[in-house]
C-alpha cells in the first residue's frame, strides 16, 4: 500500500520513520516533508488547504492511507474531503476536531458529560470577559478559543494580567476575524501529563503517556514553547489513574461525539492536570504531541501502518493493542537561538551520524539542506534528539551525549529535560 503523511515537523519525522517500516508501506509520500523526513519517504509538494489537489495526488498514487500531522489541515476538514473520496484517513474529520480547534466547545461538551475539568465561562466580549473575572480567584486562566499555535493562553498572576489578555484576544490578536471568544476558567494545582489514546469512533486503544516541557529555559523558566523535550513513558499517570482518565475523561467524550452524531476518529491526546482531587482535563489536542510523538515512536514496537490503517477502518476492535517497549525514551529539543520569539536562521547543523552512532535518534523539524549538501536551521525548534535507556535517567544521559555530539553553534537547548523524574528516581 501507497502512504500519504501530511506534515514537515519533527512529530512527522518520527511518523515517517515507523511508516516506511510497516510491513503494509509500499511507498511512502511526504507533504511537503524535511531533510529527515526525506530519508523515508518521497517529499513531494502539494497544498493541504487545496483539498481537490490532496486528493487527486492520492488518487493518482493510488494511495491506501493518508496519515494527517498536524492540527490545522485537521481543524481545516482535509480528512472529510478525503473521506468523501472513499480514501482510509488517520484523523478526525472537522467537526470531532472542534476537541481542539475550540476550547469552549470542549469546555461544554465536559460539562454536559460530567468530564472533570477547570470551571470555566465562555465569553465573546470584552465587557463580558470582564464582569466574568469576578467569578474567579487568582491565578485566573484566560484562553483565546481558536487554534492560536500554543499562544492563547494566559495564566494571569493578578487582574492586570488578566485584564491584558482579554484585551489582546477581543482586539483580534490571534488572528481570528469573526467570531471572537475566550475561555476564562479556574486555575488547576497539580503536575501536568499527557495521555493519548486511539480511536475509531467506538474502540478505544491507550496508546501511552508522556511528559512535556514547555518552557524555554531550565527550571520551566522563560517564556513558552511549543516543547522543548519529552519523555514517555510519564510514571506519574500510575496505571491506576490511568484507568480513572480513560473511564471519566476518553471514555465519555468519544460516547459524546458519537452521540452527536460527530464520532471522533484518530488519536486523541489528552492534556491533564493530575490535580489533589485526581485527573483532570486540560485540554484535548486532535492529533499526536510534538515531541511526544517522537519518544512514544522511539518506543512502539508493533507496526504502526498497521495501527493507523485499523483505527481509519473502523477495525480497532479486532485490533491487538500496541506493544512498547518499558523503557524510557527521552527527546531533547535543539532549537534556534532567539526561539520561541525570534528564531535565528541558517545556522549550520553539523555531527549527526556522530549522534546516532550511539543509538540515539535525531528527529529533523525545522531544518533545510543547501545543495551544497549543508544542513542548516530553518525553523524554531530544528532536531528532536531522541534516545532510550532503562530508567529517565539513562535515556536521559544517552540523549545528551547525542545532543554534544551535535554542533550547532547558533543553536540551544535545555540540560534538564527529564528533571522531575530523574529527580523522583534519585529519591528512591
Ligand atoms: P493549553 O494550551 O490549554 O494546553 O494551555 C497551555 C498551558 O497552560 C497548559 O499546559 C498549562 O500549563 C496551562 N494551563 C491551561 N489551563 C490551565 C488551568 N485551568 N489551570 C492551570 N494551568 C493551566
Ligand atoms: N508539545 C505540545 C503539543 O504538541 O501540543
Amino acid at each position: 500500500m501507497n502512504i500519504l503523511l501530511l506534515g514537515s515537523g519533527g512529530r512527522e519525522h518520527a511518523l515517517a520513520w515507523k511508516l516506511a517500516q510497516s510491513r503494509l508501506c509500499d511507498r511512502l509520500y511526504a507533504a511537503p516533508g524535511n531533510p529527515g523526513i526525506a530519508e523515508h519517504a518521497e517529499c513531494v509538494t502539494l497544498d493541504p488547504a487545496d483539498h481537490a489537489a490532496v486528493v487527486a495526488f492520492c488518487e493518482a498514487q493510488r494511495i491506501g492511507l493518508v496519515v494527517i500531522g498536524p492540527e490545522a489541515p485537521l481543524v481545516d476538514g482535509l480528512a472529510d474531503s478525503l473521506r468523501a473520496a472513499a480514501f482510509a484517513v488517520f484523523g478526525p474529520g472537522r467537526a470531532a476536531a472542534q476537541l481542539e480547534g475550540s476550547k469552549g466547545f470542549t469546555k461544554d461538551l465536559c460539562a454536559r458529560a460530567g468530564i472533570p475539568t477547570a470551571g470555566y465561562v465562555r465569553v465573546t466580549d470584552e465587557t463580558a470577559a470582564r464582569a466574568a473575572l469576578a467569578r474567579f480567584g487568582l491565578p485566573v486562566v484566560i484562553k483565546a478559543d481558536g487554534l492560536a499555535a500554543g499562544k492563547g493562553v494566559t495564566v494571569a498572576m493578578t487582574r492586570d494580567e488578566a485584564d491584558a489578555a482579554i484585551r489582546d484576544i477581543f482586539s483580534g490578536r490571534f488572528g481570528q476575524e469573526a467570531g471572537l471568544e475566550a475561555v476564562i476558567e479556574e486555575f488547576l494545582e497539580g503536575e501536568e501529563a499527557s495521555f493519548f489514546a486511539l480511536t475509531d469512533g467506538s474502540t478505544i486503544m491507550p496508546f501511552g503517556s508522556a511528559q512535556d516541557h514547555k518552557r524555554a529555559g531550565d527550571g520551566d523558566t522563560g517564556p513558552n514553547t511549543g516543547g522543548m523535550g519529552a519523555y514517555s513513558p510519564a510514571p506519574v499517570l500510575t496505571a491506576l489513574l490511568e484507568g480513572e482518565v480513560i473511564e471519566r475523561i476518553i471514555a465519555p467524550t468519544v460516547r459524546a461525539m458519537a452521540g452527536d452524531g460527530t464520532p471522533y476518529s484518530g488519536v486523541l491526546y489528552a492534556g491533564l492536570m493530575l490535580t489533589r482531587d485526581g485527573p483532570k482535563l486540560i485540554e484535548y489536542n486532535c492529533r499526536f504531541g510534538d515531541p511526544e510523538c517522537q519518544v512514544l515512536m522511539m518506543r512502539l514496537e508493533s507496526d504502526l501502518g498497521e495501527i493507523l490503517l485499523a483505527c481509519a477502518e473502523n477495525r480497532l476492535s479486532a485490533s491487538q493493542p500496541p506493544r512498547f517497549s518499558p523503557e524510557t525514551a527521552l527527546t531533547v529539543v535543539m532549537a534556534a537561538q532567539g526561539y520561541p520569539d525570534a528564531p535565528l536562521k541558517g545556522g549550520r547543523i553539523d555531527g549527526i551520524r556522530a549522534a546516532e552512532a550511539g543509538g540515539a535518534r535525531v528527529f529533523h523539524a525545522g531544518t533545510a539542506l543547501g545543495i551544497d549538501g549543508v544542513l542548516t536551521a530553518s525553523g524554531g525548534r530544528v532536531l528532536g534528539v531522541t534516545a532510550r535507556g532503562p530508567s529517565v535517567r539513562a535515556a536521559q544521559a544517552s540523549a545528551y551525549a547525542a545532543v554534544d555530539a551535535i554542533a550547532f553553534p547558533q543553536g540551544f537547548c535545555r540540560r534538564d529535560i527529564g528533571w522531575r523524574e530523574a529527580a523522583r528516581e534519585e529519591a528512591e
